[in-house]
């Protein structure tokens, strides 16, 4: 029953608040259970949005499917302020064949972007999990496969000029040892071909950002340098590029909040600007647990407190925002991936866990 009046709660405030890049004021008056009353739920009911009570935007992972949604896009209007396709703008998604495309889901996404005041972050050009076809098994010459990749690369960032706000270029493109992760990039274009992918997205838009993302960037200092000096050398040689995406696919201990800092402060210190660009913490990695405790989601509430507390001493004009991957439990690519885990700030039936609450604590 209190469920229910929670869920019913929450759907009523969703209904009637968005927000928008420029607005960050005005609460949403709703009870908040506090941490001090012995409270024992895994849910509560928000004081606040998220994207309302950030300095930055605040972003979520999703689909043109899910945004069809009412109930779903309701949530996402209400709560967030800049969105990443989860997949339907990787290379798989869009390019069918050589010089055709597919921007139908893609362009869904933006046109919920542009009816809500939203961000689009555009992810990603070029990434080795993402192939059509063509490109796996390419059988031209490897001058061929280039100029094919540029045409790529240049017609996504053209079709979405003024539209999408940033890209991020190259996706995971160093392994954890630091060395260049053997993709059919790699293997075409030789190891120069990260600078002249950020050339030719620059190219066909002078005012896109553009941003190199990575995972275990903030648990694997060996990566996070070989990242850096790869970015270095591009600030050197005048390649453009703006920021830096550490994806934060982590656990609700591990990494160390210092060592997570050690590695912003990294990418700061040049002169980048840092996105957190794929939250998600997971709570079962030792898969302990069958059902989410109160005791583990009070972790990740705690967990999420420090990394947006972390993320918020980064200089303001280096602050490019945090965006979480997906926005239910039910909906994390890590489940199919791990198994069972609670990953994210929302349930499935759309209640707002106490892990929203420690972020929404973390932005006061
Ligand atoms: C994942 C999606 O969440 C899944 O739906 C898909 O099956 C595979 O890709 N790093 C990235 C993201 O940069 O694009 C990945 O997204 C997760 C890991």
């Amino acid at each position: 029953m209190k469920t229910t009046v929670k869920t019913i709660c929450n759907f009523i405030l969703i209904t009637v608040i968005s927000c928008s890049n420029s607005e960050r004021q005005g609460g949403i008056t709703g009870s908040s259970a506090n941490r001090d009353n012995q409270e024992t739920e895994i849910t509560y009911v928000p004081g606040m949005s998220l994207c309302k009570a950030a300095s930055y935007p605040v972003g979520v992972a999703v689909s043109a499917e899910k945004l069809g949604d009412s109930r779903y896009a309701g949530v996402v209007r209400r709560e967030f302020n800049s969105v990443t396709a989860e997949n339907q703008m990787k290379m798989a998604y869009i390019s069918v064949a050589p010089g055709k495309y597919d921007w139908e889901r893609a362009d869904a996404i933006v046109a919920y972007a542009e009816k809500n005041n939203t961000r689009v972050h555009g992810h990603a050009l070029l990434w080795h999990e993402s192939l059509p076809p063509w490109v796996e098994n390419f059988e031209g010459t490897d001058e061929e496969f280039e100029a094919e990749i540029k045409t790529y690369i240049q017609a996504v960032v053209e079709h979405f000029k003024g539209k999408v706000a940033s890209w991020d270029v190259v996706n995971e493109a160093i392994e954890e040892d630091g060395s260049w992760r053997n993709t059919v990039f790699l293997q075409h274009m030789g190891e120069d071909y990260v600078a002249r992918c950020f050339r030719w997205a620059r190219e066909a838009d002078p005012g896109v950002l553009l941003f190199y993302n990575d995972f275990n960037l903030s648990s694997n200092p060996v990566k996070a340098q070989a990242a850096a000096d790869m970015l270095k050398g591009f600030q050197d040689r005048g390649v453009p590029v703006d920021g830096v995406g550490m994806q934060m696919h982590i656990q609700v201990e591990t990494p160390a909040i210092s060592k997570i800092a050690d590695a912003v402060n990294i990418f700061t210190e040049m002169g980048l600007i840092v996105h957190f660009s794929e939250i998600d913490t997971r709570l079962n990695a030792d898969d302990k647990l069958t059902e989410l405790t109160y005791e583990a989601a009070l972790a990740q509430e705690n967990r999420l407190g420090e990394i947006v507390d972390m993320y918020n001493t980064i200089p303001e004009s280096q602050q490019y925002g945090i965006t979480f991957w997906g926005l239910r439990d039910n909906e994390s690519w890590l489940l199919s991936r791990y198994g069972t885990d609670w990953p994210l700030l929302f349930t499935e039936t759309y209640e707002y866990k106490i892990a929203h609450r420690g972020v929404i604590r973390a932005f006061e």
